[in-house]
């Protein structure tokens, strides 16, 4: 770490004047990912927000192991854990193992972990991810087809418990499935508060059911759900409404990765949809907007003049979060928050590591990613123990 880089940025000051807290103490450098950030109903005190996870450590009916709670427990550290996605619904899962927040015992299961996670003094949004056409039978406890906006297939293969299959072609959703799935949504994230959540965050990016309505090539419907911009975004803003009114609009955040072109997602012009979906949403009064930059679309430049609110910016997967990345993004004002991921595999104290000058530690195993158990999950130890 270069405590130079850090010392240019004193100055720095958060673009959204009523949120930022302590500033730094005259004549020292202090890494602006360090200061406290207030959130409308939570204070954080830092501005690392661990990065929503799968990791496929839930049994197969979806419920929570406890692992899970230790490996949550383990980074309580970040300023806000945003929990991997979470299946609102048996349609919804993508994974067998993924986790779901739609039977009691997933949702008692969730409070040991966010149990843990608050003992350990931290605090934790669910993630809701529904796959849509991401979902695979073969993934499914009732075998059934996936759902999405059109019946076009995802380009395969997809990861099931007995290895890589081909995508499947999805039924197209009625309009009453259209419904259902907003209800779903709005039902998983009133769980999540039951299961002790602080909140929970939209999953509108990365291909799932979201971003699946608001892009082009998975996005062939002639309903009110479809065609024009008003049409495509409808999906995400009354997700994003029914969501605001069973918890709480101050208890909700959105993500969103315009033009990333994840699982064959399409997207020819990205700006004008997301500038609309933005002005729908933002008189909501979110907890934040959590926004994935892409190459091809620079997202968090050009939307940050358009919400008014807290904005957690997250690199993309094509550029590894790194400490002086994440530091930059802040100091430069293109962001109020960072979400780091691949580096909270393997630094479970990454927030402090940063305060103490100590690198992130690399991952040994890409292919611990996904299996289940405690390996390359709960087994990378903190710097002042690594030995
Ligand atoms: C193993 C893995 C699983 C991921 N799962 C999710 C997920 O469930 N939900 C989500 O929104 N993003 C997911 N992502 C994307 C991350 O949240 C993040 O945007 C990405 O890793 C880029 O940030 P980084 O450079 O700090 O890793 C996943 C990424 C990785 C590496």
């Amino acid at each position: 770490m270069d405590v130079r880089f850090y010392a240019r940025l004193m100055n720095t000051t958060s673009r959204n004047a009523t949120s930022s807290t302590a500033g730094p103490a005259a004549g020292t450098a202090v890494n602006p990912l360090l200061d406290a950030y207030a959130l409308p109903r939570l204070t954080l005190p830092n501005r690392v927000v661990m990065a929503p996870m799968t990791r496929l450590r839930a049994d197969r009916r979806a419920v929570p192991r406890p692992v899970m709670a230790e490996y949550y427990a383990q980074r309580a550290g970040a300023g806000l854990i945003v929990s991997e996605g979470i299946a609102p619904s048996p349609t919804g899962q993508q994974y067998l193992n993924q986790p779901g927040l739609f039977t009691e015992e997933q949702v008692e299961a969730w409070r040991r972990v966010t149990d843990a996670v608050h003992a350990a003094g931290g605090r934790i949004f669910a993630q809701i991810m529904h796959a849509g056409r991401n979902g695979h039978p073969a993934n499914r406890q009732d075998g059934g087809v996936p759902l999405a906006p059109s019946a076009v297939r995802a380009p395969g293969p997809l990861h099931t418990l007995d290895g890589k299959v081909d995508s499947v072609v999805p039924r197209a959703m009625t309009t009453a499935e259209v419904r259902q799935a907003v209800t779903d949504h709005a039902d998983a994230a009133r769980a999540a508060i039951r299961a002790g959540f602080d909140g929970v965050e939209v999953h509108g990016a990365n291909s799932y059911l979201p971003h699946q309505f608001l892009a082009d090539n998975t996005n062939l419907r002639t309903d009110r759900y479809g065609g024009d911009t008003a049409g495509r975004i409808r999906f995400a803003v009354e997700v994003t409404e029914a969501v605001a009114d069973a918890v709480g609009a101050e208890r909700m955040g959105l993500r969103i990765a315009p033009g990333n072109p994840q699982f064959g997602m399409v997207e020819r012009d990205p700006a004008p949809v997301y500038r609309e979906l933005l002005a729908a949403v933002d008189p909501l009064g979110l907890a934040y907007l959590h926004v994935t930059d892409d190459p091809a679309y620079p997202a968090l430049d050009d939307l940050r003049p358009r919400w008014s609110g807290t904005l957690v910016g997250n690199t993309g997967e094509h550029e590894e979060t790194t400490p002086e990345s994440a530091a930059r993004l802040v100091a430069d004002g293109r962001t109020d928050l960072v979400s780091v991921g691949r580096p909270y595999i393997s630094n479970p104290d990454a927030v402090e590591r940063i305060a103490a000058g100590i690198p992130w530690a690399r991952i040994r195993e890409k292919n611990f990613h996904y299996i289940s158990g405690p390996r390359g999950y709960v087994d990378y130890p903190p710097a002042a123990t690594a030995g």
